[in-house]
C-alpha cells in the first residue's frame, strides 16, 4: 500500500492532459471525477461534454501516458460519462429543458436538408445523447414520415407531448397543420407558432435540438433566431455552384442575425457504384469544404449519394438505423461527432454573443 501513488501527483499528471477541442486541461475543466487510487491502479470518470465525443481515443491515449510517468502507477482504469453543457443563452432566457439548439438551414430545397437532420439526430441519440427534433418546416414538414411517425401522442396537462421515434423527440408543425390546408406563414403568426412548438410542448430532458428550417435564406432563420435563442446554425448544401451561392447567403444570414456558425455539410458529394465500386463525383466533389475554407466556417464533412438514404426516408427508418454499417451511416455519425464537438466549443466561449430577444 505504502507505494501506492498519491492523489496529488495522479492529479498533477492529468492536469498536464490537455482537452484537444478546448485547448484547457482536463482538470481545469472539471472532468475527471471520482478518482481511485488501489494496489498501483488508478481508476476515474471522465465526463465529457459530449457523449458523440471524437477525440475519446485521443484523450485516453493521452491520460495513459501522462499517468505512466507517475512512480507506482500500475495500470489505469477509465470510465466514460458525458454532461452536455447548456447553452447559458438558452438557461438564461427559458425555462426549457433543453441544452443546445441548433438550426439546420439550406439555400435552397432538395439538397437533402431534412434527411440530414434526421440522420444526424438519429446518430447522435445512438451514441448516447438526448436529442430532439422540432420540424420548422412549415411548407414541407416531412420528418415524421422519415422517423415513421404518424399520430401526435394525446396532450397532457395542456402541453402537446412529443412523439417518439428511433429514440429522439420529436415535434412538428405537420401535426399541427393538415396537409392540404394551404395556410400562408407569416410573420407573428408564424414566429408564434414556432415559439410554441419549444415552451408548449412538455419535452423530457434534450441535450440537443436539432431544427429542421425551411429552405431558403433569411425569413425562417430570422423568424427562429428571434423566437428563440439558437447555440449555433449548420448549413446543408450538395457541393455544385449554384447550390453553394444559396448556401453562402445562408451562413451570410446566420452571420447577420449573430447566430454561430457550426459548420457547413457536404451531402451527395460522391457516388460509389455498389457493383463495381467505381466513385462517381455527380455534383462535382469538395465545393462545400472550399466554401467552407473561404469562408472561415468549420467544414463539419460530407455524405454519400447513397439510394437506401432516400429508400430509409419514405420507409420511416433513417439510413443510420436500418444499415448501421453502410459508409453513408459511418459518415453521419462522423459528422454528428463534428457537430457535437463544435457544439461544444460553441458552449465553453468565455463571452457568448448574447442576443436580447
Ligand atoms: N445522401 C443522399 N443520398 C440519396 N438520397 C438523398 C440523400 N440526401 C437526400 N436524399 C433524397 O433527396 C430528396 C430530398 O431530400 P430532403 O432531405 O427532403 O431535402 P430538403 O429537406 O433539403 O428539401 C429526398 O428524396 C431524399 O431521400
Ligand atoms: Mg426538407
Amino acid at each position: 500500500m505504502s507505494n501506492n501513488p498519491s492523489k496529488e501527483a495522479v492529479m498533477a499528471a492529468l492536469s498536464t492532459v490537455q482537452e484537444p477541442e478546448l485547448h484547457q486541461d482536463l482538470v481545469s475543466l472539471n472532468m475527471i471525477r471520482d478518482v481511485e487510487i488501489k494496489d498501483g491502479v488508478v481508476s476515474m470518470a471522465v465526463v465529457l461534454t459530449t457523449p458523440a465525443c471524437p477525440l475519446k481515443s485521443v484523450m485516453e491515449r493521452d491520460i495513459r501516458q501522462a499517468l505512466a510517468s507517475v512512480p507506482g502507477v500500475k495500470d489505469v482504469r477509465v470510465r466514460w460519462d458525458a454532461n452536455v453543457r447548456a447553452d447559458n443563452r438558452i438557461s438564461g432566457r427559458l425555462q426549457l429543458p433543453i441544452r443546445n439548439i441548433i438550426a439546420i438551414a439550406s439555400g435552397k430545397g432538395g439538397v437533402g436538408k431534412t434527411t440530414v437532420a434526421v440522420n444526424l439526430a438519429v446518430a447522435l441519440a445512438q451514441m448516447g445523447a438526448r436529442v430532439g427534433v422540432l420540424d420548422a418546416d412549415v411548407y414541407g414538414p416531412n420528418i415524421p414520415q422519415m422517423l415513421g411517425v404518424k399520430h401526435m401522442p394525446p396532450p397532457k396537462n395542456q402541453k402537446l407531448t412529443p412523439a417518439q421515434a428511433h429514440g429522439v423527440q420529436l415535434i412538428s408543425m405537420g401535426f399541427m397543420v393538415k396537409p392540404d390546408q394551404a395556410i400562408i406563414w407569416r410573420g407573428p403568426l408564424l414566429h408564434s407558432a414556432i415559439r410554441q412548438l419549444f415552451t408548449d410542448v412538455a419535452w423530457e430532458e434534450v441535450d440537443y435540438m436539432i431544427v429542421d428550417l425551411p429552405p431558403g435564406t433569411g425569413d425562417a432563420q430570422l423568424t427562429l433566431a428571434q423566437s428563440v435563442p439558437l447555440t449555433g446554425g449548420v448549413i446543408v448544401s450538395t457541393p455544385q455552384d449554384v447550390a453553394l451561392s444559396d448556401a453562402r447567403r445562408g451562413l451570410a444570414a446566420f452571420r447577420q442575425l449573430q447566430v454561430p456558425v457550426l459548420g457547413i455539410i457536404e451531402n451527395m458529394a460522391y457516388f460509389v457504384a455498389p457493383d463495381t465500386g467505381q466513385r462517381y463525383d455527380i455534383f462535382g466533389y469538395g465545393g462545400a469544404e472550399r466554401a467552407a475554407n473561404e469562408l472561415s466556417v468549420p467544414f463539419l464533412g460530407r455524405l454519400p449519394l447513397d439510394p437506401r438514404a432516400r429508400e430509409g426516408g419514405d420507409k420511416g427508418v433513417p439510413v443510420v438505423v436500418s444499415h448501421p454499417d453502410s459508409e453513408i451511416a459511418q459518415a453521419f455519425r462522423e459528422v454528428a461527432r463534428q457537430l457535437a464537438a463544435a457544439v461544444s466549443v460553441q458552449s465553453y466561449r468565455p463571452d457568448p454573443q448574447l442576443r436580447i430577444i
